[in-house]
């Protein structure tokens, strides 16, 4: 993947796993991207300034000074300058540091005036990952807008198996690469993207709620019940808005796909139950809410307290009661400025099963796909849509990736809400 002309800052900060950012920078070099790094006091125990400097052809900065000559290095300029900034491995205490805005390093002062995407490959022991202090600090960095590069499972500088291994530098290469490289066909090629340079004006000052994703209602601690999608559509939807200016709100069920916009905020919910929570605080404050979620339609009445165990010589059996309908429940109280979209995923009837649907939720579009289509509906990389509207009209579209897509119906609700 070619980078040439394109600006990263990585930050290294005091883990084990520094010794990885040495290959990390390699990469980036020799991509042609220019690459500047920026290091914790601590950082400089596991790994010496010289290599990376060595590396990346440039000074390492840490301390706001050079020591003999007093000169100040702008933290500013820094994170203007980037295109992209990689806290590669981030410890414990830089996540908690960046979460909170405790700017005492050149690193983390860099992060917070930073306008670039920011990823974080964090690498810990793997209690220290599981604490929830840095669940908590790694949640609000994702909804921050940071992307995190979950660590992998392994052996751990304690000798202990588990997760926290920091992600492989050419697999953080690659998804910080693909990111500028779709960012820069994004903004180049008018064609792929069905919208021009004026995108990010389109959506702006707009509300957007957006579910995605499957459910799980839980049988016991360790099962549950859910379905095929990978939400990778929803979360199309949710970064095509985020490009056209849009401040977007993504209730994602669990799933392994995620926003790359920093204009995102992932809200990450289990049930039906916690989505229809979620969707209900932000939909008053709500413009245009997208109902793409796979919900679970039935939920267990009485999931077990404890695990259900094999051994038992019974045989168990649920008892299921229906779980709400969120897009129902939504377009009953939806105001006449709000604007509702809903997914249908039909086998058989698609048409007449969408506008039915449509009708009886009171949505303004729903958009329909039928499992019939190969390349449509749950885990493809690609759709095929029809999209219907509540004033009876109907537009069908040809077989695209997702992000295309997401980029028709961007343009359907535009032609819908602008008159
Ligand atoms: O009725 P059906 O599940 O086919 O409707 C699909 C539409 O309704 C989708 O937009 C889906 O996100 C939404 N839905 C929902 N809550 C449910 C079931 C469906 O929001 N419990």
């Amino acid at each position: 993947m070619k980078l040439s002309g394109k600006h990263i800052v990585i930050g290294i900060t005091g883990g084990i796993a520094a010794y990885k950012s040495a290959n990390l920078v390699r990469l980036f070099v020799k991509s042609g991207a220019e690459v500047q790094v920026i290091m914790t006091p601590h950082a400089k125990e596991f790994i010496t300034p010289v290599t990376l400097s060595t590396l990346s052809g440039k000074p390492v900065i840490s301390e706001f000074f050079t020591a003999n000559t007093g000169e100040w290095h702008s933290h500013v300029d820094l994170g203007l300058w980037a295109d992209a900034f990689i806290v590669a491995p981030a410890t414990a205490s830089t996540i908690a540091k960046m979460a909170t805005g405790v700017a005492d390093n050149m690193l983390v002062t860099s992060y917070l005036s930073t306008r670039a995407k920011v990823f974080v490959a964090p690498a810990m022991d793997m209690d220290m990952m599981m604490h929830p202090s840095t669940v908590r600090n790694i949640e609000t960095l994702r909804s921050d807008g940071c992307t995190i590069i979950e660590p992998a499972e392994g052996e751990l500088a304690s000798h202990l198996i588990g997760k926290g291994r920091m992600e492989e530098p050419d697999a953080i290469f690659r998804r910080v690469a693909t990111f500028l490289i779709e960012n820069e066909k994004y903004n180049l090629n008018p064609e792929i993207n069905g919208c021009d340079g004026k995108a990010a004006a389109q959506l702006k000052n707009k509300r957007v709620l957006i579910t995605a994703g499957p459910t799980r209602e839980r049988l016991d601690p360790v099962r549950f019940i859910s379905n095929y999608s990978t939400g990778k559509m929803g979360v199309a939807i949710a970064d095509e808005a985020a490009r056209r200016g849009a401040d977007v709100t993504l209730v994602l069920g669990p799933c392994n796909a995620s926003p790359t916009e920093s204009g995102v905020m992932v809200v990450n919910v289990e049930s039906a139950r916690d989505m229809l929570d979620v969707c209900e605080r932000y939909f008053p404050s709500t413009d245009i809410a997208i109902m793409c979620a796979a919900v679970a339609d039935y939920t267990v009445a009485h999931p077990s307290e404890v695990k259900i165990k094999r051994e038992n010589n019974e045989i168990p059996s649920f008892e299921f009661v229906k779980n709400p309908d969120i897009a129902a429940i939504l377009g009953k109280r939806k105001r006449d400025n709000q604007y509702m979209v809903g997914f249908a995923l039909e086998t058989d009837h698609e048409n007449v099963n969408a506008i039915e649907k449509l009708n009886r939720k009171n949505l303004n579009m729903i958009v329909m796909n039928s499992l019939r289509d190969e390349g449509a509906g749950f885990g493809t990389d690609t759709n095929k849509v029809t999209i219907h509207t509540s004033d009876g009209r109907s537009k069908e579209f040809g077989l695209k990736d997702k992000k295309a897509v997401a980029s028709d119906i961007w343009d359907s609700i535009l032609e819908n809400t602008n008159g």
